[in-house]
Order: C-alpha cells, then sequence, then structure tokens
C-alpha cells in the first residue's frame, strides 16, 4: 500500500492505516457525542450506534449472545489483561488459584503478566512450540492436572512468522482435559482464508481495532457467560461492570465500518496466490540473502512473510529499507526500538543471533496481486546487496 507520503507501508502486523469508511465517516464529522449512559435523546443517540456495532459483531462472528457477553476496551493488551487476571482474581476470591499456561511465541502482554498471577500463588507454566513455532501438542496435554482450573492461551495468528495454531485442534484436548481457552484472535482477521464464525465451544476471544483499520485505542473480546472473571477497572458500572468507563463510542463504531470494509475487499483467492508467489520468489530469487522464518508450518497468514536473514543483521537492513522509502519492521524491535533477540524466535530454537536477524514484510488484506509483484522486485534489489 503506497501512503499519501509515497512510502511503500509493509508492516500491517504493527498496525494498519484507517480503512476507506472509517476515514470517510471522520471527514464528515457527524458524530454522537452523547454519553451512551445519559438517558436523553443525545446519550441514546451514543448508546443506539454502539448497539449497532455490538450486533454486528454478533451477527459477523456467529456468536450467540445468550451464550457470550462481548465487551469493549481499549484494546488488545487490556482485555487480555483482564480476561487472565481477571479470571485469577475470580478464583483468588473463592480460595483457589488458577492455572496460566501460555508461550514465549504468545505477544507481550500474555508473557508480561505471569509474574502478577504468580504474586497471589498462582501457577503459570510455559509451552513448548516446535521449530516451526507450531504448539508442540504432543507435549501440551502433560500440563494441566485435574485438580487446578486451568486458562490456556492460543495465539491464533502469531504476529510475527505468521503461523496459525489450529482452534480444532485444541478443542479435541479441551474435551478431554477441562481447561479454559482464551484466544487471542488479534492477527487473524483479514489474513486468515476463514477466520469466521468462532467456535461456540472456546471461551473466550481478544481482537484489536487498529489492526484492521479502525481507530487506535479500541478493541474487543467475545466471552463465555460461564467464564467468571472479574473487572480490571472498577467505576460506574457500563457494559454490565464487564468494564467501567464511558465508552469509545467513535472507536466502536469504527469497528464495525472496518470490519465491513475487510470483509468486502478480502479476497482468499488472490490472498492465496500473494503466498505461493512470495514464497517460490523467496525461494528462488533471494536463497542467497535469507529465506522463509516457518516455511514448513501446517498453515500461515497469508499476508505475513518473516525472513531470516544469513549473513547480515535486521539493523542494517531495515536501515536501507527506510532510505529506500519501505516501512517494515524485524521481528525483534523491542519498546525502546533498540533490535533485542525475539523472545517468540529463541522459544522456536533460533540461537541469539539468528533472532536478532529477521526482518518481516505483512501486507493488508487490500493488496492485490500485481502490487505485491512489484514490491518483491524492489525488495530483491535491496536485499541483494547484502550478499
Ligand atoms: C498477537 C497480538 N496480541 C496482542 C497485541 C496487543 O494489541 P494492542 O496493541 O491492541 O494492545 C498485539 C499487538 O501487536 C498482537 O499482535
Amino acid at each position: 500500500v503506497k501512503l499519501t507520503n509515497n512510502r511503500t507501508y509493509l508492516d500491517f502486523n504493527a498496525t494498519s492505516p484507517l480503512s476507506p469508511s472509517v476515514t470517510e465517516w471522520l471527514a464528515k464529522g457527524d458524530f454522537a457525542f452523547g454519553n451512551p449512559a445519559s438517558i436523553h435523546h443525545t446519550g441514546k443517540q451514543a448508546r443506539r450506534q454502539i448497539e449497532q456495532t455490538t450486533e454486528f459483531l454478533y451477527e459477523n462472528f456467529g456468536l450467540d449472545e445468550t451464550q457470550f457477553d462481548l465487551f469493549y476496551h481499549s484494546g488488545a493488551s487490556e482485555g487480555i489483561n483482564t480476561l487472565v487476571k481477571g479470571r485469577a482474581e475470580q478464583l483468588y476470591q473463592s480460595g483457589e488459584r488458577l492455572h496460566f499456561h501460555s508461550f514465549d511465541t504468545d505477544h507481550s502482554c500474555l508473557v508480561n503478566l505471569r509474574p502478577s498471577l504468580e504474586l497471589y500463588g498462582h501457577k503459570t507454566s510455559i509451552g513448548s512450540v516446535t521449530k516451526s513455532g507450531e504448539i508442540d501438542f504432543s507435549k501440551l496435554a502433560r500440563e494441566f492436572s485435574p485438580n487446578r482450573p486451568a486458562l490456556m492461551n492460543l495465539t491464533w495468528v502469531n504476529n510475527e512468522t505468521g503461523v496459525v495454531n489450529s482452534l480444532e485442534k485444541i478443542l479435541e484436548l479441551k474435551h478431554d482435559k477441562g481447561f479454559h481457552v482464551h484466544v487471542d484472535g488479534v492477527q487473524a482477521i483479514g489474513k486468515l482464508p476463514s477466520w469466521r464464525p468462532l467456535h461456540p465451544e472456546l471461551e473466550a476471544y481478544t481482537f484489536s481495532g487498529h489492526k484492521f483499520g479502525a481507530l487506535k485505542g479500541v478493541g474487543f473480546s467475545f466471552v463465555k457467560k460461564n467464564f467468571l472473571f472479574s473487572p480490571l477497572i472498577h467505576g460506574g458500572g457500563q457494559q454490565a461492570g464487564l468494564r467501567s468507563g464511558t465508552q469509545n463510542t467513535e472507536g466502536i463504531v469504527s469497528l464495525r465500518l472496518a470490519l465491513q470494509d475487510v470483509i468486502s475487499a478480502q479476497d482468499p483467492i488472490d490472498q492465496g496466490k500473494i503466498q505461493s508467489f512470495a514464497e517460490e520468489f523467496i525461494r528462488s530469487r533471494l536463497s542467497e540473502v535469507c529465506e522463509l522464518v516457518s516455511n514448513d508450518a501446517r498453515e500461515r497468514a497469508l499476508t505475513t512473510f518473516c525472513l531470516r536473514l544469513k549473513n547480515v543483521k535486521a539493523n542494517t537492513v531495515l536501515t536501507a529499507f527506510d532510505l529506500a522509502q519501505f516501512d517494515l519492521s524485524s521481528g525483534s524491535a523491542c519498546a525502546s526500538g533498540a533490535v533485542a533477540p525475539s523472545r517468540a524466535l529463541m522459544s522456536m530454537g533460533f540461537t541469539d543471533l539468528e533472532a536478532k536477524s529477521t526482518i518481516r514484510l505483512s501486507f493488508s488484506p487490500y493488496q492485490r496481486l500485481a502490487e505485491v509483484k512489484e514490491i518483491f522486485e524492489r525488495v530483491e534489489e535491496i536485499l541483494l546487496r547484502f550478499v
């Protein structure tokens, strides 16, 4: 995607530009500004707009509102912290402790909440992944014991590698072992051939607006009514007490507009061709300088290409791309912008150096094959300087 500043943006897993309907709607400037909790007409207008998004989300994700609650929040970090810590707090109140199982391939918002659980005596464990970054299901069954309530996070699509973990597979195991599952679905929307309907047998799902063209600072979680959790944010009891605070009406409207855009623009057949083209290009034209990470995973997102550089560090290559007007990331940037080895890649068995030497190209659901072909010609030109 060429931006108005003439840069080629290949970092959709980090965040996305606003989708066309959101931009159009914002430009009109005609917002329902009322407090959705107010009982006057202006408040009701805002409430109605939120309800429209809520109805749309239930319908589009195929979940039933008699079985699932839906709450809005400021994004996936908050949604996930709410569900995991909130579940632990619920159990704590009744004298029980949670077993929380997650993976080092998960996002930092899952990994970095472990210590706050341990502080209250909850158990945390870290699951194994294969060399290609998939959950190692052969070892997973052994992790759970019948006498402790357990919650596992499954990251549906990995943000660095694009590796897809199977929801069907976890369902089988869940039936046997009886643990709860939260699905981090942040990177799934528009990036898999099929990302809806959602499985009604898994307990919770979290999504974030800025990853699919909605405003930043807004996201939503579906959670089964029998998955009891204490809210993270206490206050005026909005959203049935699940998340207090006046709702972000504009953000919530943008979720619906952006999702409608993704649904009508996504062409999984063209995306499939993009994936095959890119894989073949990397193999045949770029093999001297890099290789595709997780190439032998069972399934990868259609839009993510994580490249392990053979002779050069990510920083150097990213500078060359930056100067050539390309925006893309290394798999391993830490919050300060310095290159730290990627925790996710290290957990897949990469060495420190290898885990510092990856770059990631991530495309939008709107991307078309012809444009990708041109982009890869330019990518080749830049990368082959580092042979
Ligand atoms: C897989 C995954 N989970 C969670 C998050 C956190 O999302 P947010 O920025 O909405 O807090 C991200 C964002 O990078 C992500 O990629």
